[in-house]
């Protein structure tokens, strides 16, 4: 086939699917008020107290819902569901426990993400959601959750697997809320469900259909009627500033690298800016040190940290968050060929500094040494995270609980804990000890890039050498957490976007507003 048939059926391709499909219910906002017919669901706090519909139920059947809770040893537990068919009058009643702490984000967000996998995938067309309290930004978490819950990516499906949620149908969410429920998540949250929704749309799509040029092409699409600014740094930009970290990456492949920088100014006019950097390796062959065919396919996960910082940024200008914000996505494709890097080459990076290649399969501190050079001479920001699937051994010390969280400040640190723990995506707090420069140390070049112990905290300092000591600096290694082997109620299985409700908490807590 000719190149450019190719490029005409790519593009056909592309055009048929902009995005996938979401397979949502019409969600919308209702008074509160308890159905005595249909599929419901409703909540109840942990230790099932008095009031509330919960009790309602109870009342106008004798004390039969109690008495069916305890029959099946439900006690409002967070995660526990009680679900009747056929009780009171009801096709359907699920009761959701809300745990402890019922008006935590995280256990709303679980029970809508609960009624939307649980209930509403062989419900009926339409299921009432009945919550009991009042607090708008607490609705609107409910509507997260369910948005988040039936997240799926089917696009490429011919047919329409037995799995799939029923399409047609409505969410209604009844609470005490009013209007202002609604628009606590029109305005506050859905652009932060959307942006996680194109992470995870973005790190699931295989690396035939994303690459660098790619990756861009789809942020410029969602980017349009959004207040941001993007730049793209090409092949002979990127020379001409002398980025050999990045160009070495992207060598080997027919898909040159991109540097894709996203800012987004919803700040004061001036305010240093808060600084998102991500690996985006498009796929992660290991190069000519090449990877082993078992679980290489996930590899197409390796821009994650791109998608994420990226996603977040758009998820800022989407809630017209008063803080400024740049994103910077280092993309690029890691393959073996003849142009391919070799171990043993030695790379200047922009920032003058050298490396040596031990293995370059340790290509994502390769491209973020670039990124976080021009980020810093461009922005000058007033601190900088950068987000990547790093390394293997951040998922044998985590697993798909935490993020490794790696920083030399305090206060930084502190802050992406505390929004870890809010939004539900946890990070851990790892060493990241001076003496891990001694197993960097090349003869020949200033840094190696590989060869030090242990992996990921030799990793996150190899990071930190392009990065000021006077900035405060993180670095999250998501491997392992980008991706859920099971689903759960808000994350279905695959593709988890893991950070961008971390980052807009974070966000959210402790940037916002003047002078923080
Ligand atoms: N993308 C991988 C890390 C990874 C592994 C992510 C498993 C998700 C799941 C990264 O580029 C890599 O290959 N890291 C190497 C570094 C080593 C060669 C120094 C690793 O961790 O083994
Ligand atoms: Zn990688
Ligand atoms: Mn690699």
């Amino acid at each position: 086939m000719s190149r450019s048939l190719a490029l005409v059926l790519t593009l056909a391709f592309a055009a048929a699917w902009p995005f996938a499909a979401l397979a949502q219910r019409d969600l919308s906002f209702d008074a509160h008020a308890l159905p005595e017919q249909g599929t419901v669901a409703i909540t109840v706090a942990e230790g099932l107290p008095e009031g509330g519909s919960f009790a309602a139920i109870d009342a106008r059947t004798g004390g039969a819902l109690r008495r069916a809770a305890e029959l099946e040893g439900f006690k409002g537990k967070a995660d526990s569901l009680l679900d009747l068919r056929g009780f009171a009058g009801y096709e359907r009643l699920v009761v959701l426990g809300l745990g402890k702490d019922a008006l935590s984000p995280q256990a709303l967000q679980d029970a809508g993400g609960r009624v939307a996998r649980a209930v509403m995938r062989a419900a009926g067309p339409r299921v009432d959601l009945v919550w009991d309290g009042a607090e708008a930004d607490a609705a609107a978490h409910l509507a997260m959750g369910a948005t988040l819950g039936q997240y799926r990516f089917d696009k490429y499906r011919a047919r329409k697997d037995d799995d799939a949620p029923e399409q047609k149908g409505s969410l209604v969410i009844r609470t005490h809320a009013g209007p202002a429920g609604a628009q606590a998540w029109e305005s506050q949250w859905k652009p932060v469900a959307e942006a996680v929704a194109f992470a995870r749309d973005l790190s699931t799509e295989p690396a035939n259909a994303l690459w660098p040029e790619e990756f861009v092409a789809r942020v410029r699409a969602r980017a349009a009627g959004l207040p941001l600014r993007i730049e793209v740094l090409d092949v002979p930009a990127m020379e001409k500033l002398g980025m050999g970290g990045i160009l070495a990456v992207g060598q080997g492949s027919a898909r040159p690298p991109r540097l894709l920088v996203v800012r987004y100014n919803g700040g004061d006019a001036g305010e240093a800016p808060l600084a998102f950097v991500g690996k985006g390796i498009t796929f992660d062959s290991g190069g000519l040190s090449i990877k082993p065919n078992t679980n290489m396919w996930q590899m197409k996960g390796d821009m994650t940290g791109a998608a994420t910082v990226v996603s977040t940024v758009l998820g800022l200008a989407g809630r017209k968050a008063p803080v400024n914000a740049v994103a910077v996505a280092a993309l690029a494709e890691n393959m073996p060929s003849g142009t391919a890097s070799r171990p043993g080459d030695v790379v200047r990076t922009a920032s003058g500094k050298t490396f040596e290649i031990m293995s370059t399969d340790a290509e994502g501190r390769m491209v973020l040494t670039d990124a976080l050079w021009y980020v810093q001479r461009q922005d000058k920001p007033r601190l900088v995270v950068d987000v990547a699937t790093l390394t293997g051994s951040i998922v044998a010390a985590l697993g798909g609980d935490y993020a490794g969280l790696f920083s030399r400040d305090d206060t930084l640190a502190a802050q992406l804990q505390a929004a870890g723990a809010a939004s539900g995506e946890e990070v851990w707090r790892m060493p990241l000890r001076e003496d891990y420069a001694k197993g960097l140390k090349s003869p020949i070049a200033d840094l190696r890039n590989g060869g030090g112990t242990p992996g990921a905290g030799t990793a996150a300092y190899f990071i930190g050498e392009w990065v000021d000591r006077a900035l405060p600096w993180a670095h999250l290694d998501i491997a392992g957490s980008d991706w859920a082997s099971s689903a759960s109620p808000t994350v279905p299985e695959g593709s988890t976007g893991f950070g961008v409700r971390l980052l807009d908490r974070f966000v959210r807590d402790h940037h916002e507003g003047r002078g923080q």
